[in-house]
């Protein structure tokens, strides 16, 4: 766990060297043998000096998150930081240099602990990365991290590194003063030695006679004015349900002024209030667990080889078929785009130049990277060129005949052996896979516009697609870099039923004559980034109708009940708002930004008596959660986390709050299906509960362990 060693100079060295696995984190075995070695060293009267570092890739990646997810009290979380926290203080007051030797990431914890020494020596290393991410995991640091960052580098920018969670480069973190020195990473130990034997008086800057904040005191007028009014723009992003930012807040503008261990103290507590959170939870289960699982391919099956395609074809150099060629080409493979026309596809190909060209100037991407990645991309409109294709995208127009044709096309041209993923978004994959010679070959992948910046992509299994097939579908979306859920055919598969469902409801409310106004600030309260009139108005209300229409006709789940929905999507074609493709639907959009179409009420009359709020939330929300249990009794989405995980990077459904799945266990099961029956009765059926919810409810069997 930790090696304990000390040289004929009277250095220690303490080394993080986890034998279990590939990185080091902070566990209860490991955080025990820090503390005994740390109090051996500052015990030791022969000790002169501590180098703290690592045997492993990283520094130190931070707490072990299964041990914070398994907390089920705030005590019990605090119990994991008491340890190390009271050490730590003790290691930075014993009157020895310590040196953080920072071979590789130092991340949360692992930062923590580096900021409670009092020299920071960092690895000459791209790779490295250096940042307190607590936030995105719904949590703030609990090992020191709040109290000493902000006296290190000052309020303002260690807030702001806190709130956004992000991790940075050995540079970045050097010119914010948090790194002290970098030296090629051969030179580091040796430097850290000789660091600590020339500095036997170090004192850390905040137990030093007058310290000053960097920038500002937090009882100086400027001290005010941030937590007063900087605090909230800083915050603006994270959502009210998250409590981290609202702690952090607290931590800071309460602990800031008093002298570091009364600061000490409150970061413990509200540490052991978030952790404790059902956000927290939440969080690390979806964004942390469930995205690992996902990246690890946990649903591949077992016993098929890699997949290692070389050469790859997409045909279509549309909107998604532009997308995909490019994800394919920035993750090195030959690419090869199709469109009819040689133009269409040279069309499809600049934009995606544009795009590397974006991402250059953001410095995104290195010029070369992007010069490298165009010349894997050929485009033509000659089928022959898909000869060698190891895959081949179909992202043409959505047309089962015209889709067909292509899938011929693509398999006289690479031979019958070549796996076949269809973009459809709404066409059976089973119905598709007919016409083909090889079915089992064949499999949905759906991706999600804009394909560069989406992570998910949900993968649909027909009833032949192989094992195999299904296998290298996998492989390959994790070497495009993206997250996949795996599903089976259905109608709207899984994520765009779901969707469908919410957008479903905001129609419906809005033919009733709820206040447009008052649905999108629904969503809104609820966590959504936009609206869903305002996403529905980016559908555009024609499509809308389709695929409403489409899925009534199959009439599955809460699509039995579709006709306000239809009728409302149908008046706003009428009305020539088709949506932002138009003229605007039900919003106008105006250069200075968006506002509501001035003739709605004329369209959709108001209600009297405009519902309460609270009532809005839980249509928009329920019916997501009850849309999703149909998809699972019928089979077509079936594992919790890897559903709430496709909710919140499908859709973007608050990560706090878990994802679809999670806010049904959150509300309580039984609460649920109660409010869900006086929905039901006062708006119509779909929000009956299916049996299988009302089973669980009775038993109390959650979808998940927390
Ligand atoms: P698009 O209209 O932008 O692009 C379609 C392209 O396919 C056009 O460039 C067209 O010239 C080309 N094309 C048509 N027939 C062809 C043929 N026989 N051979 C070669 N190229 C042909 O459409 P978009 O939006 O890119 O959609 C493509 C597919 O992706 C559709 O199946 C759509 O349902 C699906 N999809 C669309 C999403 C979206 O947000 N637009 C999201 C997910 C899936």
């Amino acid at each position: 766990m930790i090696d304990y060693s000390v040289g004929s100079d009277g250095i220690a060295q303490i080394i993080w060297n986890n034998p279990n696995g590939p990185v080091n984190i902070k566990n209860a075995e490991s955080r025990a043998a820090f503390v005994k070695a740390v109090d051996a060293a500052v015990s030791d009267a022969t000790v002169t000096g501590i180098v703290i570092s690592s045997a492993k890739r990283d520094f130190l990646a931070g707490g072990d998150i299964d041990e914070i997810y398994s907390a089920a009290s705030p005590e019990a979380a605090i119990a994991n930081v008491r340890d190390v926290g009271a050490c730590l203080r003790r290691m930075e007051r014993a009157g020895k240099p310590v040196v953080a030797a920072l071979n590789g990431s130092a991340l949360g914890g692992g930062l923590e602990l580096a900021l409670a020494c009092h020299y920071r020596l960092a690895a000459d290393d791209q790779r490295l990365r250096i940042g307190l991410p607590e936030s995105t995991l719904g949590l703030i640091p609990g090992a020191g991290g709040t109290q000493r960052l902000p006296r290190l580098i000052g309020i303002a920018a260690a807030s702001k590194l806190m709130l956004d969670g992000k991790a940075m480069n050995v540079h970045e973190a050097k010119s914010l003063g948090i790194v002290d020195a970098i030296v090629p990473a051969d030179q580091l130990i040796e430097a850290a030695r000789a660091w600590a034997l020339s500095h036997p008086n170090a004192v850390q800057p905040w137990d030093a006679k007058g310290f000053r904040y960097r920038d500002f005191d937090p009882q100086s007028r400027e001290g005010r004015w941030f937590f007063f009014y900087g605090w909230p723009k800083l915050r603006g992003k994270s959502p009210a349900g998250d409590l981290a930012a609202g702690a952090l807040l607290h931590v800071l503008a309460q602990g800031l002024e008093r002298g570091i261990d009364a600061g000490l103290e409150i970061e413990a507590r509200y540490f052991g209030m978030v952790a404790a959170s059902p956000s927290a939870k939440n969080r690390i289960r979806t964004s942390f667990m469930a995205a690992n699982a996902a990246r690890k391919l946990a649903r591949r099956p077992a016993g098929e080889a890699t997949f290692e395609p070389r050469r790859v074809g997409v045909i279509g150099a549309g909107l998604m078929g532009a997308g995909v060629a490019l994800v394919c080409a920035r993750s090195g493979l030959q690419t090869v785009l199709i469109d009819t026309t040689d133009e269409a596809a040279q069309r499809g190909k600049a934009r995606i130049a544009k795009t590397f060209d974006g991402a250059v100037e953001r410095k995104l991407m290195t010029p070369q990277a992007r010069d490298a990645a165009l010349a894997r991309l050929e485009a033509g409109n000659n089928m022959a060129a898909l000869a060698g294709c190891d895959l081949v995208v179909e992202a043409v127009v959505e047309s089962a005949e015209v889709k067909s044709q292509v899938f011929r096309k693509i398999a006289e041209a690479a031979g019958p052996q070549v796996l076949i993923a269809s973009n459809t978004s709404s066409l059976s994959i089973n119905a598709l896979a007919k016409g083909l010679e090889q079915p089992a070959n064949f499999v949905g992948l759906h991706f999600f516009a804009p394909v560069d910046r989406m992570q998910l992509v949900e993968v649909i299994l027909g009833s032949e697609t192989s094992p195999r097939t299904h296998a290298h579908a996998l492989d390959f979306v994790k070497l495009l870099g993206k997250t996949a859920v795996v599903v089976n055919d259905g109608p709207g598969f899984y994520t765009s039923r779901v969707v469908a469902a919410y957008t479903r409801e905001a129609l419906t409310m809005l033919d009733e004559g709820v206040s447009p106004a008052l649905i999108d600030n629904a969503a809104f309260i609820a966590g959504m980034p936009i609206g869903p009139l305002a996403m529905a108005d980016l559908t555009s209300y024609d499509l809308l109708t389709d695929i409403l229409s489409s899925l009534q006709r199959e009439g599955r789940g809460t699509a039995c009940e579709s006709d306000k929905a239809l009728s409302a999507a149908k008046k706003l074609v009428k009305a020539a708002r088709v949506g932002r493709k138009g003229q605007g639907g039900v919003y106008d959009y105006p250069e200075s930004g968006k506002v509501l179409w001035a003739g709605l009420s004329e369209v959709f009359p108001p209600l009297q008596q405009q519902p309460e709020a609270d009532e809005v939330v839980q249509r928009l929300m329920h019916v997501q959660s009850l849309e999703t249990i149909h998809a699972i009794d019928e089979g077509i989405a079936e594992d919790a986390m890897e559903i709430d995980l496709a909710s919140v990077l499908g859709w973007s459904y608050p990560a706090w709050r878990g994802g679809v799945l999670a806010h049904v266990d959150d509300t309580g099961l039984k609460e649920f299906v109660d409010q869900c029956d006086v929905l039901a009765e006062r708006h119509g059926r779909r929000f009956l509960s299916p049996a299988s919810l009302r089973r669980r409810a009775e038993t109390g069997e959650t979808f998940h362990v927390h």
